[in-house]
């Protein structure tokens, strides 16, 4: 399983429940890793999407404890358990802030954006992979520009 998220300089994710920002280049770069693997992601991260709705061309794998939550197009987990049994090897983990926290060790890659700024309006965040012993770069590309915003792709293995 690999998880791909969009950090800043501080590993911030979101906030007020949403994106930092959005880079037109990432997202195509998100949709190619993503389209025709599982995504698994959070009740909260869904509602990010436009309309609320699952995203296409991938199975959309989401965890929520509420009962009656029951989006069309999606299959819905209550517990980790039952999500992990239904996971394929293939699927990405795309946030959010607890999602990842909950699936980080089950992770064996992960595809970083990293941007080029610190945003320091952010509420949640990412575990700083650089600090983690069991977490080492494997790739790391050169600076890019979209937007006036700058980030690169950077990614991590688990030892
Ligand atoms: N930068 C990035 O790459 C990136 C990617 C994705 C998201 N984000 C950001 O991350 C933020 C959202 O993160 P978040 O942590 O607040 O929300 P989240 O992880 O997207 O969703 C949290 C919800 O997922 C469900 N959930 C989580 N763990 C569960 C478990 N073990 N069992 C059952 N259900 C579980 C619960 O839903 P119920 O409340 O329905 O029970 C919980 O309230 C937003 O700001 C978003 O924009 C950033």
């Amino acid at each position: 399983m690999k998880l791909i998220v969009a950090v800043d300089r501080n590993w911030a994710i979101g906030k007020d429940g949403d994106q930092l920002v959005y880079i037109p280049e990432d997202l195509k770069r998100f949709k190619a890793l993503t389209t025709g693997h599982p995504v698994i992601l959070g009740r909260k991260t869904l509602a990010t999407f436009p309309g609320g709705r699952p995203l296409k061309g991938r199975r959309n794998l989401i965890l929520s404890r509420d009962p009656a939550f029951a989006p069309e197009g999606a299959e819905v987990f209550r517990d980790l358990e039952a999500l992990l049994a239904a996971a394929p090897e293939d699927s990405f983990v795309i946030g959010g802030a607890s999602v990842y926290a909950a699936l980080l060790d089950v992770c064996s890659a992960a595809c970083v954006t990293k941007i080029a700024r610190a945003f320091p309006e952010a509420d949640c965040f990412f575990p700083d992979l650089d600090a983690r012993p069991d977490w080492h770069i494997e790739e790391e590309g050169p600076e890019l520009e979209d937007q006036g915003v700058r980030f690169r792709y950077v990614t991590y293995r688990r030892t």
